[in-house]
C-alpha cells in the first residue's frame, strides 16, 4: 500500500481507538483494508483511502476503526482464570456481598461474546442464587460488528468447537439452522453496549469484577496506565481485575495487589481505598 496511506490510517486509528499499528504492520493493515474495500464496493484500497481523506465525517471512518480491531476470542479462553473465578473469587465475593446482595461485573473487550457467556455459564452452573440478586453484567466493545454478534449470542460450529465443553453446549445453547444460540433467559441478563476504552464511560456502576483481557496489548503505556487507573477507581475495594496472559499492571499501576490464584494471576484493589 502507499506509505502515506499507511501513515494516514495508523494515525487515525491511534487517535480514535488508541490502537498502535507500528511500521512493519503494513501487510496486516493492507489485508484488512482490502476486505473493507470489497465490502464497501471500492475498486481498490487506494480508492478507499482517497475517499476517507476527502470525506472526514463520512461513516466509513467508523467502519475503518472496526476493521482495524483484532477480535480473536474463544469460550473458556486460557481456562485457569475461570477456575479461579469459580473456586475462589465468586465464593469470596458472594460472602462479602451477602448483606446487600449486589454483584456488578464488566467485560470490557467482549468481542463476539464468548468471554461474557463463559462467565455467565460459571454463574448459572455454580452460583445460580446470585442471578436473583441485584445483578448487573455489562459487556462492551468498540467494534459494532462483534458487539452485534455478542448481543445475538449466535455462534458457528467452528466457534463452538473452540473451548466449549459438550455438556455446556447441550445445557446452554439451542440449535438455530446451522448456528448455536446462547440461552435467551441468560443472554438477556447481560447489557451489551458500545464503549471505547479511551473515551467516556460515565455509566459504569461500582464494580466487583472486571474482565479486560487481551486488549491492553494494543495500546501504548500511557494509555494502559490511564485505563488501569480508571478501572481501579470504579472497582469496589477488594474488587478483581482479570487481564490477558501477556498483560500486567506491573510498572503501570502499583496500587493493584497482584494475586496468584489457581494457576492464574489476577489484580485486586486494596480493601481500603487509597485514591
Ligand atoms: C483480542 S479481543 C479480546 C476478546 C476477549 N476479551 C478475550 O480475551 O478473548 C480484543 C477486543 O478489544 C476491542 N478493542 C480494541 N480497541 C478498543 C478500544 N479502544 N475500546 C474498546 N474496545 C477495544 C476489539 O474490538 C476486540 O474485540
Amino acid at each position: 500500500m502507499r506509505p502515506a496511506d499507511f501513515d494516514y490510517v495508523r494515525t487515525y486509528v491511534r487517535e480514535q481507538a488508541a490502537i498502535v499499528l507500528e511500521p512493519g504492520k503494513e501487510y496486516l493493515v493492507e489485508s484488512r483494508l482490502e476486505a473493507l474495500a470489497r465490502r464497501e464496493k471500492f475498486v481498490s484500497v487506494d480508492a478507499l483511502v482517497d475517499t476517507l481523506r476527502a470525506k472526514p465525517s463520512d461513516p466509513l471512518h467508523r467502519r475503518l476503526i472496526d476493521a482495524m480491531t483484532t477480535n480473536e476470542t474463544s469460550f473458556f479462553r486460557d481456562l485457569h482464570p475461570f477456575e479461579a473465578l469459580r473456586k475462589i473469587i465468586l465464593p469470596e465475593i458472594r460472602q462479602k456481598r451477602e448483606a446487600d446482595r449486589t454483584l456488578n461485573i464488566w467485560c470490557g473487550a467482549a468481542s463476539t461474546g464468548q468471554e461474557c457467556y463463559t462467565v455467565m455459564m460459571v454463574l448459572a452452573e455454580h452460583f445460580p442464587e446470585v442471578l436473583a440478586w441485584n445483578f448487573n453484567f455489562i459487556a462492551t466493545d468498540l467494534c459494532l460488528d462483534v458487539l452485534n454478534q455478542a448481543r445475538a449470542g449466535s455462534y458457528s460450529q467452528i466457534e463452538i468447537n473452540r473451548g466449549l465443553p459438550a455438556p455446556m453446549l447441550v445445557k446452554y445453547f439451542t440449535r438455530k439452522a446451522d448456528r448455536w444460540e446462547f440461552r435467551e433467559d441468560l443472554r438477556k441478563r447481560i447489557q451489551f453496549r458500545e464503549l471505547n476504552l479511551v473515551k467516556d464511560w460515565a455509566f459504569m456502576p461500582p464494580l466487583d469484577i472486571v474482565f479486560l483481557r487481551n486488549v491492553l496489548i494494543y495500546f501504548d503505556n500511557d494509555i494502559k496506565k490511564a485505563i488501569l487507573g480508571k478501572i481501579r477507581r470504579i472497582l469496589r475495594p477488594g474488587g478483581y481485575l482479570f487481564l490477558g496472559g501477556a498483560e500486567t499492571t506491573i510498572n503501570l499501576d502499583d496500587q493493584y495487589e497482584r494475586v496468584v490464584l489457581d494457576r492464574t494471576t489476577v489484580y485486586r484493589t486494596p480493601s481500603i481505598r487509597t485514591t
